[in-house]
């Protein structure tokens, strides 16, 4: 992928006059382009993008790596392959087809957008950045992806990746996870977008930032269209730009996960209607480290089972379950209010968010 001198040469900055971000930006635009047409990924939504297509794949696309996308975009296309059908499904068959892709909001908000569209929009997604951002799940950069890349409307698409590049090129020392320090890029891009393709414009920024301009680890300068423009290339800050402020430190929370089973079934139960994973179904479960005496007191039977699992930890973006678990096999109905299903419906048709995964596996 490595670039020719030629194309180097092409966007050198006029000697001995400083460049301001905004012509800077605007210098970016053709060797960006052309080096997006040349080496873009294919990718499944970005081949036939319309509008439904970009809208589902930019959602799963929020916090989520793209080649982890690649399969649940497939299947979730075939099992709803439209703005209808993703209104009319129902929310167990919705959060199965997620199963595993986490913040599983965003799921929910999907429908509850399709559910809209129908209403209102005859099943249709609206064309303007206005009326897309008013949508349950969709904010200032997905209202602008689906804009630009389904409507080929001139409106900035800032993500982490824009972010990135963006900072890099312009040598901004602005902490980048300040939401004014995003307005602020949004009005800067949208002085200096093209009007012809905004769609490819923005997905270039996108496309730069994640596979030249890396968000771990160096950044492939040698293969950059932008390798001569670049501020913090050029005065050796690519380690140190972006800034962005420490985030919070995760809080750790023991967890002990049980699979109770009882003549062939497995008990699960939803999960509160607020807070982590919410309204999801899960594995019981209990708060601290707890021994095999007190498992038997808490579900108030005489005897059990009781096999020790192995440890697990699953990273949320706050918190941190650091899991112990049990695998208790009953005779006696224990207390609790629990769905007894077999180990084949919790394959088929029950979801069980991923953090459980150490311990559904084990299931039989
Ligand atoms: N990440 C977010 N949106 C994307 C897109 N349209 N293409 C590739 N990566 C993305």
């Amino acid at each position: 992928m490595n670039h020719s001198l030629y194309d180097k040469l092409q966007v050198l900055e006029p000697a001995g006059q400083a460049m301001d971000r905004e012509e800077r930006l605007s210098a970016a635009g053709r060797p960006l382009l052309s080096w997006y047409h040349q080496h873009r990924r294919i990718l499944p939504w970005r081949e036939n993008p319309e509008p439904y297509r970009v809208w589902i794949s930019e959602i799963m696309l929020q916090q989520t790596r793209v080649e982890a996308v690649k399969p649940y975009f497939d299947r979730f296309m075939e099992a709803l392959p439209g703005v209808e059908a993703l209104g009319e499904v129902s929310e167990d068959r919705l959060l199965k087809l997620w199963e595993g892709l986490g913040y599983y909001s965003r799921a929910r908000n999907l429908k509850k957008a399709a559910e809209l569209l129908v209403e209102k929009y005859g099943g249709k997604l609206p064309s303007s950045y206005e009326e897309l951002k008013a949508l349950p799940g969709i904010g200032s950069y997905t209202a602008g992806a689906i804009a630009s890349i389904a409507f080929q409307i001139p409106v900035p698409a800032v993500d982490g990746n824009v972010l990135r590049v963006i900072s890099r090129l312009t040598g901004s020392m602005e902490d980048i996870t300040k939401q004014s320090v995003k307005r602020d890029m949004e009005e800067l891009i949208k002085g200096v977008m093209p009007k012809e393709d905004p769609g490819s414009y923005n997905q270039a920024l996108i496309e730069a930032g994640a596979i030249v301009c890396v968000p771990n680890g160096a950044p492939l300068c040698g293969s950059c269209p932008l390798f001569s423009l670049c501020v913090a290339r050029q005065k050796d800050l690519t380690g140190v730009i972006p800034v962005k402020a420490p985030k919070k430190e995760r809080r750790t929370e023991h967890r002990t996960i049980l699979i109770l089973t009882k003549d062939g079934h497995v008990a699960i139960r939803k999960r509160d209607d607020t807070g982590l994973l919410a309204s999801l179904y899960e594995l019981p479960g209990l708060e601290g480290r707890i021994s095999q005496e007190q498992i038997k007191e808490t579900l108030g039977v005489k005897e059990a089972k009781i096999t020790p699992l192995p440890e697990a930890k699953h990273i949320f973006s706050h918190v941190e379950w650091h899991m112990t678990g049990y695998r208790v096999e009953l005779t006696e109905v224990p207390k609790g209010d629990y769905l007894w299903v077999t180990p084949e419906e919790i394959k088929k048709t029950y979801s069980l968010p991923g953090a459980f995964k150490a311990y559904t596996k084990l299931i039989r």
